[in-house]
C-alpha cells in the first residue's frame, strides 16, 4: 500500500515548514509518493492564477494534502482570491478541526485540552462580497444542510475521541437568522449526544471564557469566521502559532496545515518553527490510519519541547533545520 501525498508549500515560511514536514514523513518510512504542487501569491504573480487547475487536480487525486501557508494581500487585487478558501470549497472540506492542549513547556497553563471544530465552507467566507466604494456588503450564508453536517461531524468526533462536552458557539441574540439557524440545527442534531454534554455560549462570552478559563472548554462547535478567530486565540495556550495545526476534512480527501500564515516578518531567515507543520503531518498520518506513525511523530515533538532545541518563538535560538534534524533523529531512533 503506497499513499499519494500532495504537498503545497505556498508562500513565505510555508515553503520552509513543508520541506521540514516532508523530511519527517520520509524519516518514518511512510510508503508514500509525494506530489509537489503550487498555489498562493507567488503563483499568482507568476501565472496570474492563485490556484492552478493542476494543483486542484493533484489535491483531488491525493489521499491527503499537506499545505504550508499562502500570503494574501489585504488590499483588493483584481483576479486574486485565497486559494485556501477555494480548495476548501472545491474539495468540500466542510470540517475544520483545530486541537489545542497544554504543551510540555515550562510555565504553560495546565489542564487545557480543547478542540475548535468549525464549519469550513460557508458563513462569512462564502465569497459573496460587493462594494461600490461607498458601501460594502458581505453575505453570510448559513444553510441547514451544512450546519447539520458539521454538528454530526462534531458528535462523531466527540464519540471517537472520548470527549465529554460540546459547546455550540454563536451570536444568535444579534444574528437571529444566520446564527439562529446554525444554533437550532446543531441543537437538534446534538439532542442524541448523551452522555456527551451539550451547552452553548455567545461568541463574545466564548472569547472571554477562552482567556479566563480555557481548561473548562472541550469541543467548541462554531461557524467559519468565529472558529477562525477563536482557534488562533486558543493556539496561544498551546504554545503559540508555531505549534498549532489544523485539519480540513471532506468526504473524499483532506488537507492538513499549520494554523499560521506565511509570516513575511521572518520568511527566508530559516527560523520558522516547523512543529506546527510537523504536527499537521501527524494529523495527516492519523487520517490515513497510520496512527502508530502519528503517535511516534507526536512523541518526538513532546520530547523536543521538553528538552529543546527551540526556535525563537519558543524563546530559543535554534533554526528550522536544527529543530527538524532533532525530530528526524528522535523518530528514526524509535523505528
Ligand atoms: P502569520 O501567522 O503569518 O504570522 C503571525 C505572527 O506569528 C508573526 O509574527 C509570525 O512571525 C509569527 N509566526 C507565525 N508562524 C510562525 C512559525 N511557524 N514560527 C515562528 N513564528 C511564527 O499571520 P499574519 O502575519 O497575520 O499573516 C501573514 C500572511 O499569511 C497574510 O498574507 C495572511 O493572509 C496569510 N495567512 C495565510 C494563512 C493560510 O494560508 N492558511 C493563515 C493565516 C494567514
Ligand atoms: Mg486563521
Amino acid at each position: 500500500m503506497s499513499y499519494t501525498i500532495c504537498l503545497i508549500p505556498g508562500d513565505g515560511i510555508g515553503c520552509e515548514v513543508i520541506a521540514a514536514a516532508r523530511e519527517v514523513l520520509e524519516a518514518i518510512n511512510l510508503p508514500a509518493r509525494f506530489v509537489e504542487a503550487e498555489a498562493g501569491w507567488s503563483t499568482f504573480e507568476r501565472h496570474g492564477v492563485a490556484l492552478p487547475d493542476e494543483t486542484l487536480a493533484a489535491a483531488q487525486q491525493a489521499d491527503a494534502t499537506l499545505l504550508g501557508a499562502v500570503g494574501s494581500p489585504s488590499r483588493r487585487v483584481t483576479g486574486y482570491s485565497s486559494p485556501v478558501v477555494a480548495l476548501r470549497k472545491a474539495l468540500d472540506l466542510y470540517a475544520c478541526v483545530r486541537p489545542v492542549s497544554t504543551p510540555p513547556l515550562p510555565g504553560a497553563r495546565q489542564g487545557i485540552d480543547l478542540v475548535v471544530i468549525r464549519e469550513n465552507t460557508e458563513g462569512f467566507y462564502s465569497g459573496c462580497e460587493a462594494s461600490d466604494g461607498v458601501r460594502a456588503t458581505a453575505l453570510r450564508v448559513v444553510t441547514r444542510a451544512a450546519s447539520e453536517r458539521i454538528a454530526r461531524f462534531a458528535l462523531s468526533y466527540a464519540r471517537r475521541h472520548n470527549r465529554r462536552r460540546i459547546t455550540i458557539v454563536h451570536k444568535a441574540n444579534i444574528l437571529r437568522e444566520s446564527c439562529g439557524l446554525f444554533r437550532s440545527t446543531a441543537l437538534e442534531v446534538l439532542a442524541e449526544a448523551a452522555p456527551i454534554l451539550v451547552d452553548e455560549l455567545l461568541v463574545d462570552t466564548a472569547a472571554y471564557e477562552l482567556v479566563r478559563a480555557p481548561e473548562r472548554l472541550d469541543i467548541v462547535l462554531t461557524t467559519n469566521l468565529f472558529g477562525d478567530i477563536l482557534s488562533d486565540a486558543a493556539s496561544a495556550w498551546g504554545g503559540g502559532l508555531g505549534l498549532a495545526a489544523s485539519a480540513n476534512i471532506g468526504p473524499a480527501t483532506a488537507i492538513f496545515e499549520p494554523v499560521h500564515g506565511s509570516a513575511p516578518d521572518i520568511a527566508g531567515r530559516g527560523i520558522a518553527n516547523p512543529l506546527a507543520a510537523i504536527t499537521a503531518a501527524a494529523m495527516l498520518l492519523d487520517y490515513l490510519g497510520e496512527v502508530e506513525r502519528g503517535d511516534r511523530v507526536r512523541a518526538a515533538i513532546a520530547k523536543l519541547l521538553r528538552s529543546g532545541p527551540h526556535t525563537p518563538d519558543l524563546g530559543g535560538s535554534a533554526t528550522t533545520a536544527e529543530v527538524t534534524q532533532a525530530i528526524v533523529r528522535y523518530v528514526s531512533r524509535d523505528i
